[in-house]
């Protein structure tokens, strides 16, 4: 069982889930991050978005993907057609992780151990929200649900039905298309993470 399991609270709507995850401790990310960054959306959504863990933008004001990230992901979806005021949007685990001194405030990304402790979280929020479709933004998402073993690069745009809702899907991570190097390879992600979505809007019609 995910360590985070006995920091549930007796009623899980999103907003007494939010409230109890501010107080958990069932990893060490807690006493470094600034806030508990939970994940917002309609509790009846049809389309739930899992990314990896809050940046730094998302620590400082306490909502998912509203840094960098969030604004490549909002513009994507505007492109699809999807509303983002109509998803709800949550992240593998709720702490920001960071390395290094203070002020530098460089993003660690989570491990296992941190994806796992913070595990009972995500699935209160999927039992709740009962999304028709999941999509998992990065590996660390998709490994939360499906395990290690799961590959982007394999895997990637394809939908699977799954105990957690009927069609699941994981595509890249926007914050790994902002930092390819290389252009074209930047230009061909953009591409695939844009078809990938088109394809989630198409399978919610
Ligand atoms: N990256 C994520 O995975 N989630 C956020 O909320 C912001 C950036």
């Amino acid at each position: 069982v995910s360590e985070s399991s006995r920091f549930l609270p007796e009623q899980r709507d999103i907003a007494s889930l939010a409230e109890a995850a501010k107080g958990c401790r069932a990893c060490p990310l807690h006493e470094r991050a600034t806030r508990t960054v939970f994940g917002e959306g309609p509790e009846d959504a049809r389309l739930m978005l899992v990314g990896e863990q809050p940046g730094d933008t998302e620590d400082r004001e306490g909502r998912p993907f509203i840094g960098p990230a969030g604004r490549l992901l909002d513009e994507v979806l505007a492109g699809v057609g999807l509303k983002r005021e109509e998803l709800y949007v949550t992240n593998a685990v709720k702490h920001f992780g960071w390395m290094g001194e203070e002020k530098q405030r460089l993003h660690a990304k989570p491990g296992r151990r941190e994806v796992l402790a913070c595990k009972a979280w995500l699935h209160a929020e999927v039992e709740r929200v009962k999304p028709r479709m999941i999509v998992c933004l990065g590996a660390t998402a998709a490994q939360s649900f499906l395990g290690p073993g799961f590959r982007i690069n394999l895997s990637r745009g394809q939908v699977f039905e799954t105990p957690w809702a009927k069609a699941w899907m994981a595509t890249f991570h926007p914050s790994a298309l902002l930092r390819m190097p290389d252009e074209r390879a930047r230009v061909e992600a953009r591409r695939h993470f844009e078809e990938d979505l088109r394809k989630v809007a198409d399978t919610l019609r």
